[in-house]
């Protein structure tokens, strides 16, 4: 079954064709980063005026890279929630006029699912149950992925996501947007020993976490530095970030699986392409006999594909929209 993705909830415009949920034949993508970098972060609407421009575009493209013809595509996958509202709404607009004048189905996919469903791609032999930490701009959740189509949060952030606390504390330390990359970039040369940042715990909830007292340490370092005249060892910052992002998320990860008794654990967002977070997952994975996931980082940031993926089993699953679909700003990933 060959269903064409469509993202368009921030900052790239996608499209892609998959066939049954695991094969990627095409994979377009046109990322804005250079436009809105300009301003330090996604401006919703000059995103959502460059999704119209790009989207048509790209889904010609990617049906011609994958060597068929519109008519073979069986169904429109389409994220129509979490994200930018303006910027949702291209793609659910090009994805229903799509499926009408196809006459095929239109599937709805949540982008956070999509995340978790870039290991499907990734590894072929990875099926549900299983635990998987969801890290990206907005969002950072543990969630038990029960069935390809049922989640259940496990724990998540009470404020700042991890993503979040990478780009503001890439801008404090004068990297362009979005700056995890960046940071993460910088850190392999510092010693993250040199500075000392917090790790926050949530009272009486163990699986929750919180960074904004981290954003705000950072924040903080930056400006007394300034204030002193002193120079940062911006590659320490960095190498001290990181660590104290992976010490809140890994081991709680690992603690959730344990508990719930889940053996298989996946990784999925943005900020799962982060190497420190990877480095630490795969020495507590062997140190646990867990079987550990994580998406190429291609397939870590946000792409269509990994909506096709998803797409193609909210479909098997037997879901549908019509007409009036609409996009949401926000939306529980457990929600059917
Ligand atoms: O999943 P994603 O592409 O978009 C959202 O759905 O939000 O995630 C983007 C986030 C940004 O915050 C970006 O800085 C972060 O992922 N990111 C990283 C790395 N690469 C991207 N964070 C840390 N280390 C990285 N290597
Ligand atoms: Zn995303």
């Amino acid at each position: 079954m060959l269903i064409l993705g469509v993202e368009s909830s921030c900052d790239e415009t996608a499209v892609s064709v998959v066939r049954d949920g695991r094969e990627v034949l095409a994979d377009e993508i046109l990322s804005q980063v250079d436009i809105h970098a300009a301003y330090g972060g996604v401006v919703p609407e000059i995103a959502s005026r460059c999704h119209v421009e790009a989207v048509a575009a790209l889904a010609s493209a990617a049906i011609e890279k994958a060597g068929i013809t519109k008519n073979d595509i069986d169904a429109v996958a389409v994220t129509y929630a979490p994200g930018l509202i303006g910027a949702l709404l291209v793609g659910v607009n090009f994805a229903k006029a799509a499926a009408f004048s196809l006459g095929k189905p239109l599937v709805p996919v949540h982008h956070l699912r999509g995340h978790i469903a870039a290991n499907y791609i990734a590894s072929p032999e990875l099926e549900p149950p299983f635990l998987c930490l969801v890290i990206s701009g907005g969002h950072s959740l543990i969630v038990a992925v029960r069935g390809y189509t049922d989640m259940r949060i496990i724990g998540s952030t009470r404020d700042d996501a991890a993503g979040e606390c990478f780009d503001k504390s890439a801008r404090v330390l004068g990297l362009g947007y979005p700056g995890g990359a960046q940071i993460d970039a910088l850190a392999k040369n510092g010693d993250e020993k040199k500075y000392r940042l917090p790790r926050a715990k949530i009272e009486g909830s163990e699986f929750d976490m919180s960074f904004s007292g981290l954003k705000t340490a950072v924040i903080n370092l930056a400006h007394n530095a300034q204030q002193k005249g002193e120079q940062l060892d911006r590659a320490s910052l960095a190498a001290a970030i990181s660590a104290a992002v992976s010490d809140t998320l890994v081991p709680r990860t690992m603690l959730a699986a344990r508990r719930l008794g889940y053996r298989k654990i996946a990784v999925a967002g943005g900020v799962a392409a982060n190497s420190r977070i990877r480095a630490d997952f795969a020495k507590a994975a062997k140190r646990e006999g867990a079987e550990l996931y994580f998406p190429p980082l291609k397939l870590c940031g946000d792409n269509a594909s990994m909506i096709a993926a998803q797409g193609y089993y909210e479909y098997l699953a037997g879901r549908r929209a019509g007409m009036e679909l609409n996009a949401y700003a926000t939306l529980p990933i457990g929600e059917n």
